[in-house]
């Protein structure tokens, strides 16, 4: 597995990925904040399979862009997770072909931007209630690399359920003429959620946060054995963040697709929760059998 290219230029990337259009390959696009983990890798090695689909060997891309605009004031930007070197590595074991890493935020927000994309709906409840702006950042970054991308494909992971659903309703709604994956959720072997913000994690906290996939295994075997009232089930997810001293931000069984919550845990609807272990927020889901 070779190195993947770096592209730090994203004018250079978009004349790279336009260039490889017209030569009529498949591109398959895997947008990330870097510190690449299992579950990042599982993105990308779907990339390498889906740009490949076409009986031709396509182009498999990534991104890997700390975006400014999708933290709020006291969140964790300037201390998130960052091993460049690293990352290149995963993208090449996963057979990516061209990693976009911008040096600096301002070649993909300069001083003079001022359009954003907006998400109405799916946006609000949930993390958006307690990130203002958030998902507001996330579109317009990803509306912007897809512009600057054009793929065929954008794969992304069922671990941000809602910002899935949000890019979802933003490319049907806008048409951006992409097809958008979801992926599973790749957990440690004793049931953690994978994910950047686990490095903040003492170990002692680390034991602590095994509660969150804890409370939607329980929750997952109860709605098996026929319990399918919301109620009781979130007071009994709510109960066992709190015994392992988590800070709950929501607990919610809602809709997958629009998110609004629902009385009963009917096939398919998703537990969503989001708590904060020590100073770090963590969020983890299910879809319900
Ligand atoms: P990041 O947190 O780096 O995640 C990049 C992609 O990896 C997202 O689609 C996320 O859902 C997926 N992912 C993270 N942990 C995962 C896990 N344990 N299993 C499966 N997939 C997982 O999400 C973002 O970056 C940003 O918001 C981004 C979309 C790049 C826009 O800035």
């Amino acid at each position: 597995m070779s190195t993947p290219a770096l592209f730090t230029d994203p004018a250079a990337w978009q004349a790279r990925c336009l260039a490889a259009r017209r030569e009529g390959l498949r591109l398959a696009l895997v947008p990330t904040m870097g510190s690449l983990h299992a579950g990042h890798a599982s993105l990308l090695r779907e990339a390498r399979r889906r740009a490949d689909a076409g009986g031709r060997r396509g182009l498999a891309v990534a991104s890997i862009f700390v975006n400014p605009t999708q933290f709020g004031p006291g969140e964790d930007l300037a201390r998130y997770p960052r091993d460049l070197e690293g990352d290149l590595a995963t993208c090449g074991q996963a057979g990516i072909d061209l990693v976009l890493a911008p040096g600096d935020p301002a070649q993909v927000f300069p001083p003079d931007h001022q359009s954003w994309v907006t998400v109405e709906r799916v946006s609000q409840g949930l993390c958006g209630a307690s990130r203002p702006g958030h998902f507001r950042g996330v579109a317009t970054v990803v509306a912007k690399l897809l512009n600057l991308t054009r793929p065929d494909v954008a794969i992304f992971g069922e671990k941000d359920w809602q910002q899935l659903a949000v890019l979802r309703a933003m490319v049907r709604d806008l048409a951006f003429g992409v097809e958008v994956v979801g992926m599973p959720i790749v957990r440690e072997a004793d049931g953690l959620a994978l994910s950047s913000r686990n490095a903040y994690l003492s170990a002692e906290e680390r034991g602590r946060a095994l509660a969150l996939s804890r409370a939607l295994f329980e929750a997952r075997d109860a709605v098996a054995g026929g319990a399918r009232e919301a109620a009781p089930l979130l007071a009994r997810a709510r109960a066992r963040l709190e015994a392992a001293g988590a800070r709950v931000d929501y607990v919610e069984v809602v809709d997958p697709l629009a998110l609004t919550p629902v009385a009963r845990a009917e096939p398919g609807a998703v537990l969503l929760l989001a708590a904060l272990v020590g100073r770090t927020r963590l969020i983890d889901n299910l879809v319900l059998p």
